[in-house]
């Protein structure tokens, strides 16, 4: 298992998930792919900026950081070789916790605009005209909105892509985690290699031992 390889490949998955939830929540700004004469005729969730902010910016931070992980200097502090890099996985785990947050917020925001429908002219007045996700199952009813055109599949498709994009990010920065945990104990394992079973270092190193056996 772990670690700082494996943060690598964490970071570099994040980074075209953070900037493609950014680009949907630009598109979503553009309701039926149209530009709108006013800015009341976007839906309300659009504006909570979550692919923005929370799946795209705050998930810069922990992509860049797990991204840096594999190329810390091995050779850290106190004469302990894994001690730099421990104090690397430890903070990772910090950074991680930030990206849950952006993310568990446009994943949060998805859902609840999901459920809501998008705000559309519905014969002449700007509301929201279905509730609790009755319109999903149903498209007769999406002609409830008259107009922007396809305002409802627009809204649908983008903010189901930002649900499933940020359940992504979520699993991804869970899983660095459990591993940036696992870096803590045990220091590095694919750069010193201390969690290699057969390796001299795991030998040696009690806590590793003692977490896995
Ligand atoms: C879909 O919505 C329309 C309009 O409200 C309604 O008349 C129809 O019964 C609904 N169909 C289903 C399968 O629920």
């Amino acid at each position: 298992m772990c670690s700082g390889g494996c943060a690598k490949c964490l970071g570099i998955t994040l980074i075209p998930l953070a900037v493609l939830c950014t680009l949907a929540n630009i598109l979503l700004f553009f309701p039926g792919g149209e530009v709108t004469s006013s800015n009341e005729h976007i839906t309300d969730e659009v504006w909570y900026f979550g692919g923005i902010l929370g799946s795209g910016v705050l998930m810069i931070f922990p992509s860049l950081v797990f991204l840096g992980l594999k190329n810390n200097d091995c050779c850290g502090c106190c004469g302990n070789e894994s001690c730099g890099k421990r104090f690397a996985m430890f903070t990772s785990i910090i950074f991680a916790a930030v990206g849950l947050l952006g993310a568990g917020y446009c994943f949060i925001v998805s859902a609840v605009a999901l459920n809501r429908g998008p705000k559309c002219n519905s014969y002449n007045n700007w509301t929201y005209p279905f509730e609790n996700g009755n319109y999903l199952g149903n498209t007769t009813m999406w002609t409830f909105c008259t107009s922007p055109e396809n305002i409802v599949p627009w809204n649908l498709t983008l903010f189901s892509l930002l649900l499933i994009m940020s359940g992504i990010q979520i699993v991804l920065c869970a899983v660095q985690v459990v591993n940036g945990l696992i870096g803590t104990i045990c220091g590095d394992c694919s750069c010193c290699g201390c969690c290699g079973w057969e390796t001299e270092l795991f030998k040696e190193n009690e806590d590793c031992r003692n977490l896995f056996m």
